[in-house]
């Protein structure tokens, strides 16, 4: 598939937007402080926290850090789900049920649960095995990423 170039400009903070590539959905978040901020926080719950074990593979090197990413405020995810394919939803705030007393916004597939922090980074105790995978891309500029 070729590459696809997005424009991120009208992406508000704390929004998601979604675009195909590849025939996958592509998820970008212009990801808050507050949300940037809570990643470490959850690192003891997650399967593979730096993404250097069951998820080696699943973003470029310039990708496999804490934020998952090359600017931290920008996520860019494949937002397929790493157990069975479904599309996990954004949830930001609300908390996904089963009720998570201590859920800091992250990713939820409602199709068997499976739940992933604001960097796509697997909870431990869900079927999925994996954080979700991060496609190649790069920023041509501040306002335009192109994904492949
Ligand atoms: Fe997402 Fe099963 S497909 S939890």
């Amino acid at each position: 598939g070729a590459p696809v170039t997005v424009d991120i400009s009208k992406v508000e903070l704390g929004q998601k937007v979604t675009y195909p590539w590849r025939s996958l959905p592509v998820f970008v978040v212009n990801r808050t402080p507050a949300q940037l901020a809570a990643l470490p926080k959850v690192d003891s719950r997650l399967v593979d926290p730096k993404s250097d074990g069951t998820s080696a593979a699943q973003q470029p090197k310039y990708a496999q850090n804490e934020t998952r990413s090359i600017k931290p405020e920008w996520l860019v995810v494949i937002g397929i789900c790493t157990h069975l394919g479904c599309v996990p939803d954004f949830f930001p705030e609300i908390k996904p049920e089963p009720f998570d007393p201590n859920w800091e916004g992250g990713f939820y597939c409602p199709c068997h649960k499976s739940r992933y922090d604001m960097a796509g980074r697997v909870f431990a105790g869900v079927p999925a095995p994996k954080n979700l995978q991060v496609p190649p891309y790069h920023f041509v500029n501040d306002t335009t990423i192109q994904i492949g």
